[in-house]
């Protein structure tokens, strides 16, 4: 197979760190300059290590491991990846660079570790199995072609706007708002309605910094990012990543406050976001959401959406040290 050399990534590989996840999934490319935008940002919430891998000199391939700063957690867990240029890519090479991050996300203190794959990648789930992980949770992922459905959106939009309109819930784009506070609201809102995200490894608290890193990414902009507000406070929130580079346009995040739910505020808000894409000519969108999300996947799936590949979360809880 050749030894395998792990070299610490700089800010420069996260093109090349692009290239490779792009180049073995060219349906779902990974942006560039979004990459390079998160590899740039301080670790605090969250530790990211990254390496690039290489045999006989040449990089080819990637390694990762994250996790919520130890402090954080209760009991210690972690993501490792690790992918290869599509002409380096077996099973010996993937099971040998996912071993070695393992083994340093361990050494790190992590006492369960995830990693996912593409439902349809058997190579990747073949060679995490064999690793002793099993399957934690299905990541659902959707696609909604915006020219066949133009005119559900539209209709729907617009039993929307006249629900939220006589229910004095106004939705407005975060650009157009004046509050000083908005960004803090904003946070406030994503961290009571994240605990209600299904998960088995528990979501950490993100700093208020932690979400102005997030809305100041390439890929977002206030004035594409849905607010819903009822007097002084947002009550819901809906936006959609634009990969500056290359990429599928796909919510980012869609959520509303506890004490609005089921009002058709969600709804509301991701028609807005669909009907602006529709204007930008945007063609198509994806999202994804954890296959228990009832809520959400009953949402999807009545504006049009159709499933795409699904991503499955493994999970390793039998950690050994050797
Ligand atoms: C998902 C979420 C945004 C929905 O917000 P909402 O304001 O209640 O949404 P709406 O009122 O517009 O629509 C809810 C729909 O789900 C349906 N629903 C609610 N609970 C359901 C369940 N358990 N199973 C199936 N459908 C359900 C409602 O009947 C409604 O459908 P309808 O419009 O056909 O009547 C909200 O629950 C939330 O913030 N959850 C936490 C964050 C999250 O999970 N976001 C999505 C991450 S990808």
């Amino acid at each position: 197979m050749g030894k395998l050399h792990f070299r610490d990534a700089t800010l420069d590989d996260a093109a090349f760190y692009a290239d490779v996840h792009s180049a073995v999934r060219p349906t779902r490319p990974t942006d560039p300059v979004v990459e390079r935008y998160w590899w740039q940002q301080p670790d605090d919430t969250y530790i990211a290590r990254r390496w690039v891998v290489q045999r006989d000199g040449r990089d080819i391939g990637v390694a990762t491991f994250d996790h919520p700063a130890w402090a954080r957690l209760r009991e210690p867990h972690g993501g490792i990846g690790g992918e290869l240029l599509p002409a380096e890519r077996d099973r010996p090479t993937l099971d040998a660079v996912l071993a070695e991050i393992e083994r340093r996300l361990i050494a790190d203190g992590a006492k369960r570790i995830a990693v996912r794959a593409y439902e349809d990648d058997e190579l990747r789930i073949a060679t995490i199995e064999g690793r002793g992980f099993h399957t934690d949770r299905l990541h659902r992922r959707w696609m909604l072609d915006l020219q066949q459905n133009r005119e559900r959106i539209a209709t729907m939009a617009d039993e929307s706007r006249a629900r939220m309109r006589s229910d004095g819930i106004r939705m407005l784009t975060l650009d157009q708002d004046a509050d000083p506070e908005k960004y803090r609201r904003v946070w406030r809102l994503n961290e009571e309605a994240v605990q209600d995200v299904p998960t088995t490894l528990p979501n950490v608290d993100e700093s208020f910094e932690d979400t102005m890193r997030w809305l100041r990414a390439p890929d977002m902009h206030d004035e594409r990012f849905w607010i819903a507000r009822e007097g002084d406070d947002i009550v819901g929130v809906s936006v959609l990543a634009y990969p500056p580079v290359r990429g599928v346009v796909g919510t980012a995040w869609t959520a509303t406050a506890r004490k609005v739910r089921g009002r058709g505020i969600a709804r509301a808000l991701k028609c807005e976001t669909l009907m602006q894409a529709v204007a930008f000519g945007v063609d198509r969108v994806q999202t994804g959401n954890d296959g228990a999300n009832d809520p959400i996947l009953h949402i999807n799936e009545s504006m049009g959406y159709r499933p795409w590949v699904a991503s499955i979360n493994f999970l390793k809880t039998e950690i050994s040290a050797g």
